[in-house]
């Protein structure tokens, strides 16, 4: 239907949806074009036809025109919305992959360490959910193979998942004007069959993300108040992912990434119930692939003992 290949699940029924649209609009369009013609044919000047007009309503034809649009209308609503809370939803056991945009390249970490710049290995068949965020300006993702495309901004993380069905190398671009070589910030999804992904993995693998935010949260000093045995009032950080958080202020919220992400860069936003506001700001000190490299340990902290090598 069109001349892109369709490389994730989400691509046919996107494909779906636009030409439902398509063949709506044009219907629409050659209603009124061959109903406009035919008038003005009909009714054209110094032609002896009746002008007078229709003198009584006929209700059935003003439900009829009303409704029947207005129903095909609301049903390619719905089925958009059902097709965008699918694309808006991960499934949970999606695959994680961190994602820094900054002008002008693209960084992918995989939970297992590896890291790519411009390129993206993922298997066929596995759910990927792509984590993002930019180190300067809005940047957007987007792969046009998977009919998939998010914007990226600075301070904020936003994500996208896909399914990859199709093996091959597919384009991936900056789809949001970014600065001087914004038409150069783009590079390439390598869809891989689950074994080849496999081998793919385990040859760049480098210590888990995990392990490398493990690393970072020495080297910041964070183990100075955040362990068991310091002496500064800190809040511990075991099992703190995915629980909920009350504030000093009163509000509650969840230990997401985002709430990680900003009480590195803006601790003085959402401190913790209980505790003073003393942690320093890191702003401008971590750059953002080092905070998600943290952000993954901390999801494994506190169960790291049991399982070494958890995988996320
Ligand atoms: Cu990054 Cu355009």
């Amino acid at each position: 239907m069109s001349g892109l290949p369709e490389a994730s699940s989400f691509a046919g029924r996107v494909d779906g949806l636009f030409f439902a649209m398509l063949v709506l609009s044009a219907v629409v369009m050659l209603a009124v074009f061959v109903t406009m013609t035919v008038f003005a044919v009909r009714f054209r000047r110094g032609r002896n036809v009746d002008r007078s007009g229709e003198s009584h309503r006929d209700l059935g034809i003003e439900l009829t025109w009303t409704l029947i649009p207005f129903a095909l209308f609301v049903g390619i609503f719905a089925w958009s919305i059902h097709l965008w809370i699918d694309m808006r939803t991960p499934p949970a056991d999606a695959e994680t992959i961190y994602v820094v945009g900054k002008q002008w390249m693209w960084e992918f970490q995989h939970p297992g360490g590896q890291r790519e710049i411009n390129t993206l290995h993922v298997a066929t068949g596995h759910p990927v959910r792509l984590v993002m965020t930019s180190q300067d300006v809005i940047h957007d993702l987007s792969v046009p193979a998977f009919r998939v495309k998010q914007d990226i901004l600075p301070g904020r993380y936003t994500d996208l998942w896909f399914t990859a069905t199709r093996p091959g190398t597919y384009d991936l671009f900056c789809a949001e004007y970014c600065g001087t070589d914004h038409s150069r910030m783009g590079g390439s999804v390598v869809v891989e069959t689950p074994a080849a992904h496999a081998r793919w993995l385990a040859a760049h693998a480098s210590g888990s993300l995990a392990e490398r935010g493990r690393t970072l949260f020495t080297r910041y000093g964070c183990a100075g108040c955040h362990d068991a045995g310091s002496s500064v009032h800190a809040p511990r950080l075991e099992g703190l992912y995915g629980s909920t958080v009350p504030l000093a202020d009163g509000r509650q919220v969840t230990a997401d990434e985002r709430y990680l992400h900003d009480s590195i860069v803006l601790p003085a936003e959402e401190v913790a119930a209980g505790y003073a506001p003393i942690m320093p700001s890191y702003k401008d000190r971590i750059d953002e692939a080092d905070i998600l490299a943290l952000i993954a340990y901390l999801k494994i902290r506190g169960t790291e003992r049991e399982s070494p090598h958890a995988p996320r």
